[in-house]
């Protein structure tokens, strides 16, 4: 599909703004679009809310969705919402987002975080989100899972492409390895090596709706994919969502890969966890920055520091491994204290706004990366709405900086802060 077609605007509000905006609108004038969706999706809770209705019920359940009763995920804004900042006055100097991750500078310390099963959010989503990284410049973590390769995603948005590993441990994890080994050739700059779902979580959402990869249709989910219409049309034009990364090992060469054999294969071979050992080889594999995904406890971030890591991070996988996981944003300033100064601290879990991204760099992350946020601004807006959310995220978080008085992100690690809910253990103490 055309990223100017009328199907990019949420339903319903072509047919109007056509009326209201006569020939000034219509497809071509991305200016009108974007006008629009400022005024029909200012936040991303109008983004959420608009997903919801666009979306069938089983894609924004899996999408929205955390494991068990959804408590972490409600964790995790709660927590992030009981953060506040006390603002200083008296200066008045532009805020610059600019930020610099493992050496290069981005426009903002603002990530794109993995996301398994991304085309449910929106046909195509792995290269959109590439190109949103690429024209936003911002880092965009591509996962294993994803529904494009990584020599795609690094042709697309080149050095702003890192690549997070899940395991594949048969046969000495020879697919692992060579998983690396194409993220180093396609030239990903950052390895991300997840270690927060190392078994797989049970979702009650996902189960109630029978989502199954390969997507069996019932009679229900039908029903639901018509009463989404433009997700449909969007889907029929689209190359059918498969794990892009995997197809090769699964198939005899010369012939591609059946979804159902890719399928089989994730579900059988694929771990999302891996040891300190394996950590250390990887570390050997690797030549460039790594950083160690999910980490909840300081004692497990000087533990990846030790391994090798140049970063960490902190994660609770979106509410989406452990009800019982403690908010991201309260573990984060006592793994920042224990590892802050030997390694990069980055941070997901629960962002939904610029002053999140503000809330978790005042409390000692580098950077804050969203899944869901990029994820559900594809489904509220399609191809081009993980642009809009970027730039959604990088305005808020410059308008954060503006109220609290700082010019420069760091800036906001010095400032007051209270955070009741924050896990205060001594880094001295752990072992
Ligand atoms: C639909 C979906 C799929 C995900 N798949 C992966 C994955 O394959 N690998 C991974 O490391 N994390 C995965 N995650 C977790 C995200 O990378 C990230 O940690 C999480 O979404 C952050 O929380 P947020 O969505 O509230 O921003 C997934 C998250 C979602 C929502």
């Amino acid at each position: 599909m055309n990223a100017e077609t009328p199907d990019d605007t949420p339903r319903g509000l072509t047919v109007r703004l056509r009326r209201r905006q006569g020939a000034a609108w219509g497809p071509g004038s991305g200016v009108g679009r974007e006008a629009t969706w400022k005024r029909r999706l200012p936040s991303l809770a109008d983004i959420e809310h608009a997903a919801r209705r666009r979306l069938p019920r089983f894609a924004y359940d899996f999408l929205a969705g955390g494991t068990g009763d959804d408590l972490g995920v409600r964790r995790n804004r709660a927590a992030l919402d009981a953060v506040e900042i006390v603002p200083r006055y008296g200066e008045l100097s532009a805020a610059d987002t600019t930020t610099s991750l493992f050496g290069r500078r981005y426009a903002a310390p603002i990530g794109i975080s993995p996301a398994g099963l991304d085309g449910l959010a929106w046909p195509d989503a792995t290269r959109l989100l590439a190109d949103t990284a690429h024209a936003a410049d911002l880092p965009y973590i591509t996962g294993t899972l994803a529904s494009a390769s990584i020599e795609e995603v690094a042709r697309r948005c080149g050095d702003r492409a890192w690549f997070q590993l899940y395991g594949i441990p048969a046969d000495g994890h020879k697919v692992t390895f060579d998983l690396v080994s194409r993220a180093e050739a396609a030239g990903a700059t950052t390895l991300v090596v997840a270690v927060d779902a190392p078994v797989r979580s049970k979702r009650p959402r996902d189960l109630r709706h029978g989502l199954v990869v390969p997507f069996r249709p019932t009679l229900t989910t039908a029903l639901q994919v018509a009463g989404a219409p433009a997700w449909a049309l969007a889907a029929l034009r689209s190359r059918v969502p498969v794990f892009a990364n995997m197809g090769r090992y699964v198939a005899p060469p010369g012939r591609p890969a059946t979804l159902d054999e890719v399928a089989g294969f994730v579900q059988r071979e694929l771990r999302g966890g891996f040891t300190w050992d394996e950590i250390a080889e990887l570390r050997q594999r690797w030549p460039r920055a790594l950083v160690i995904k999910g980490i909840l406890h300081p004692a497990d971030a000087e533990r990846a520091v030790r391994a090798g890591a140049d970063g960490v991070l902190v994660s609770n996988h979106g509410g989406r491994q452990s009800d019982a996981a403690p908010a991201a944003i309260d573990v984060l300033p006592a793994v920042a204290r224990a590892v802050g100064g030997d390694a990069t601290v980055l941070f997901d879990s629960g962002v939904r706004s610029g002053l999140d991204v503000s809330r978790a760099i005042a409390l000692g992350a580098d950077a804050a990366f969203s899944g869901r946020g990029f994820l559900l601004g594809l489904a509220a807006a399609g191809r081009r709405g993980g642009d809009y959310v970027a730039a959604l995220l990088t305005d808020e978080l410059r308008t954060a900086m503006g109220q609290f008085g700082v010019d420069r992100p760091e800036r906001l690690r010095t400032l007051d802060i209270r955070h009741a809910t924050a896990w205060n253990v001594e880094p001295g103490l752990i072992i």
